[in-house]
């Protein structure tokens, strides 16, 4: 069928997440132009980039309804807590992504907590506090480690699994009584063990589409240890979870929590992402997101087949999905960050090789914090030499993936490439997908 290149898309968000995204839209015969606000350096490749942050959501909307945006595409979690969707709705604008209250599933934890609760859906125990003395008092009353997670959005720095009971302390005062990340909630949850695993799914009300699992990295170095960060590699498919543990993860979890939020009024629209873990008492919920994982998604959407504009609309419009197809190729990416991420970094160091790498079929390189040269704080175009072309502008600097026929191939495809990128201030984890190799 001959499909007419004419939709306009616009993405909200700049980073390899959205990298990813817009890549999936270019290869969507249906979809004639890509904006991306605010994107970036790699991003500035396959769209234009519009100098809007993801927050500003009265000047997005002015945007899109400017320039006659057919579909709008979130990625960031601040947008849709702001209620960008419902604002953009309100306009009379397409938009995929969930409304300000179905975000609450990852805006607060206490209510993911008490809605899986409602609705009988596995995850560790937990007590919620206000009170610094009453939360001291439950933590005592408890082995050790327990978790704590603060009740709101804190840039990935909301949990904390502290070892003694003088840690503990510690991060409740801050949480609590200090306000570290504004007046707010903790949530104590039991600690739980095993290999973790994301679960993404394509999510209108009760209809839920699983898309492939991909594993994330959060830790900062090697053998796992270090400070947690936004995730620092992933790869797609899992070969530990089990057709049975799919099962499972959608009938028992995804599809009661996506059924919960239609009976309490707020029906999710968008990609609600399942972060679970395969305890050794059955799989359990840690977290749900209401938006695209980063840095999974860059593992994900290139392992997707069918047209992604078709499944937005779908979702969006109500109307029937697409068979949703995944290409047999596993993924693997690795992310490179800035030396001293994910603690203070220094910005505006040059990006060489990068031309190199663009005509491998199976590598791709997706942006998650770059610029061109001279356009960043800290820059060191001032420098002698002077950076030329892109430039490093965030903590997590690129995600290289390698495809391949399975994730030994797809790992050491990604690798090499990773060792042809030059730029004097980034590091990276080379045992991605330790657990699979
Ligand atoms: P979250 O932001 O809720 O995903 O938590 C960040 C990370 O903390 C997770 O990816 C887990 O590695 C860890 N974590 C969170 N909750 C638990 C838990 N109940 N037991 C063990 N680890 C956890
Ligand atoms: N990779 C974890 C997240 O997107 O929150």
């Amino acid at each position: 069928m001959e499909h007419p290149k004419e939709a306009k898309v616009l993405v909200v968000g700049g980073g390899g997440r959205c990298h990813a995204i817009v890549d999936a839209l270019s290869r969507s015969p249906q979809v004639g132009k890509i904006y991306c606000a605010p994107g970036n350096a790699g991003i500035a490749a396959q769209a234009e980039c519009v100098p809007l942050k993801d927050t500003q959501v009265e000047q997005l909307k002015e945007f899109a309804l400017r320039e006659r945006i057919d579909l709008t595409v979130v990625g960031p979690e601040a947008s849709l807590a702001l209620g960008i969707v419902d604002e953009f709705e309100a306009a009379g604008l397409r938009i995929f992504g969930p409304s300000k209250a179905a975000a609450t599933i990852e805006s607060s934890k206490d209510f993911a907590k008490r809605l899986m609760a409602k609705y009988n859906v596995p995850t560790a125990a937990y007590e919620t506090f206000e009170d610094y003395g009453k939360a001291v008092e439950y933590v005592r009353g408890h082995s050790m480690p327990v978790v704590l997670k603060y009740d709101g959005l804190a840039a990935g720095k909301g949990v904390v699994i502290p070892d003694t009971f003088a840690e503990a302390e510690t991060m409740l005062r801050e949480m609590l009584l200090d306000d570290m990340f504004g007046k707010g909630k903790v949530v104590i949850e039991d600690f739980l063990t095993g290999p973790e695993f994301s679960l993404m799914c394509f999510v209108d009300g009760e209809r839920v589409y699983p898309m492939a699992l991909s594993q994330d990295h959060k830790r900062a170095y090697e053998g796992d240890q270090g400070p947690n960060t936004g995730g620092m590699g992933a790869y797609s498919p899992l070969p530990f979870i089990t057709d049975e543990d799919m099962e499972y993860s959608m009938e028992k979890i995804m599809k009661p929590v996506a059924a919960g939020l239609v009976k309490e009024g707020c029906p999710f629209k968008g990609v609600l992402y399942g972060g679970l873990m395969k305890t050794p008492d059955g799989i359990k919920v840690i977290e749900f997101n209401c938006r695209f994982g980063d840095p999974e998604t860059e593992v994900v959407l290139p392992r997707l087949e069918s047209d992604i504009y078709d499944i937005f609309s779908s979702i969006v419009d109500g109307a029937p999905m697409p068979d949703i197809r995944w290409s047999d190729k596993a993924t693997m990416g690795f992310v490179m960050a800035s030396k001293g991420y994910p603690g203070h970094y220094d910005k505006g160091f040059e990006i060489k090789g990068l031309d190199a790498l663009e005509n491998d079929p199976d590598i791709r390189v997706y942006h998650m914090g770059t610029a061109f040269a001279g356009s960043v704080e800290n820059d060191r175009s001032g420098k002698v030499p002077a950076p030329k072309g892109i430039v490093t502008a965030g903590g997590r600097v690129l995600m290289v993936v390698g495809a391949g026929k399975d994730l030994q191939e797809a790992h050491d495809k990604a690798l090499k490439a990773v060792e042809r990128i030059g730029c004097d201030n980034l590091f990276y984890r080379r045992d991605i997908g330790w657990r699979v190799l």
